[in-house]
């Protein structure tokens, strides 16, 4: 049987999870979860996804990847998230309010659910040996696969500076935080995927060469249509045009409001033709956990101001519990701490053991 190279999990609420309380909103089918995590060996897979910390995590991260994330732990996937520290630099010059952005993704993290004491959590500057395994994934990759790369790409043309080292290798780079564990699953966003078919192309190779030591890992997408910003382009930090986790109801609305629409009054679903209107639409729907369609027909001639107000109540509704978690979350920095070090106490004893395993096949062991 050959193995896909990824999976995609389906949100749309079955009838039983539309009767609990929330509407099974966000969360994957059961049966869709359990044959996810239980494809791979027959034991629960292990799940590694991360973050490069540049900003706060926004709507588009939760849809994307962290309602995955949670439910994957939650239906018995051991789960790890990696705080890339080191991407931070791949394409700006400084680092940037470094520690309050770790820590503020540590409280989104466990504000949406993430359980430390079942997942590892921890910061990939904190584990030596993981960077070490770049060293022979860099002598499997040719520049102009790496040159290739749509990220890498992207960055470059967003960024004033020229093509540095890193941000030309960052993905064999990333490739070591997803093999150095023996990752089965990647639940990622679709821009991602480049990397992580890089990174099965590096186990590959490394297998050929020195034997069989790394997994080759699959990507796990969420259907969730590429949520727009407020500005109806993707929604990223670097844009400005995202509704951060962390934001107040309020905020959320101002920025709801500031969305761009069209002239015609009555709401239909069309995004070719009213990208605007329908990513509000998309919005809302993955909000409450319905169809957009419904959602335009319900409005109808309400108009933009009716949609923008529907679409902000069911973002506010949707992250009000995690919201108030994060700011207990936030009062307590020296918690948030805590949860990193226990993660990098893990995270390094599996490195260190992935990292002799390749020393032992590259006849390093002396
Ligand atoms: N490059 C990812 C991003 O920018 C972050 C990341 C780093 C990552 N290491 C990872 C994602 C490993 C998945 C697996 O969002």
């Amino acid at each position: 049987m050959t193995i896909p190279s990824s999976i995609t999990l389906d949100h749309r609420p079955s009838a039983a999870q539309r009767r609990r309380p929330d509407g099974g909103v966000g969360r994957p089918q059961a049966d869709e979860l359990d044959a996810a995590i239980a494809s791979v060996h027959g034991r629960a897979a292990r799940v590694l996804t991360g973050d490069r910390p540049t900003g706060e995590l926004h709507l588009g991260h939760y849809f994307g990847t962290l309602r995955n994330r949670v439910a994957l732990q939650d239906a018995g996937a051991e789960l790890i998230i990696v705080i890339a520290d080191y991407q931070v630099i791949t394409d700006r010059d400084g680092v940037g309010p470094l520690r309050e952005r770790v820590l503020g993704l540590v409280a989104d993290y466990l504000a949406c659910g993430v359980d430390p004491t079942k997942s590892t959590i921890f910061a990939h500057s904190a584990v030596a040996a993981l960077h070490q395994l770049m060293l022979p994934f860099l002598s499997l990759v040719s520049d102009a696969e790496l040159r290739r790369n749509p990220t890498v790409k992207e960055e470059l043309a967003q960024s004033s500076r020229p093509l540095s080292g890193l941000l030309l290798t960052y993905p064999v780079h990333q490739a070591a935080d997803i093999l150095f564990c023996g990752t089965d699953l990647v639940p990622v966003g679709g821009d991602q995927v480049p990397h992580l078919e890089l990174a099965r192309t590096i186990a590959r190779r490394f297998n050929d060469r020195y034997g069989e030591v790394f997994t080759e890992p699959r990507a796990l997408l969420s259907p969730t249509p590429r949520l727009l910003g407020t500005d109806g382009h993707k929604m990223s930090k670097s844009r400005g045009n995202t509704i951060p986790l962390g934001a107040s109801d309020d905020e959320t609305l101002a920025s709801v409001r500031r969305a761009a629409t069209d002239s015609e009054r009555y709401i239909t679903y069309a995004p070719l033709r009213r990208p605007g209107v329908s990513s509000l639409l998309d919005l809302a729907a993955a909000c409450e956990g319905s169809d957009p369609r419904l959602i335009a027909e319900e409005i109808g001639n309400g108009g933009a101001a009716a949609l923008k107000q529907r679409t902000a109540e069911g973002i506010n509704e949707l992250l009000r519990p995690l919201r108030t978690r994060r700011a207990d979350l936030i009062a307590d920095p020296g918690q948030l701490s805590a949860v990193l070090r226990v993660g990098a106490g893990a995270a390094r004893l599996t490195a260190d053991e992935r990292l002799a395993t390749v020393r032992t096949v590259m006849q390093m062991d002396y």
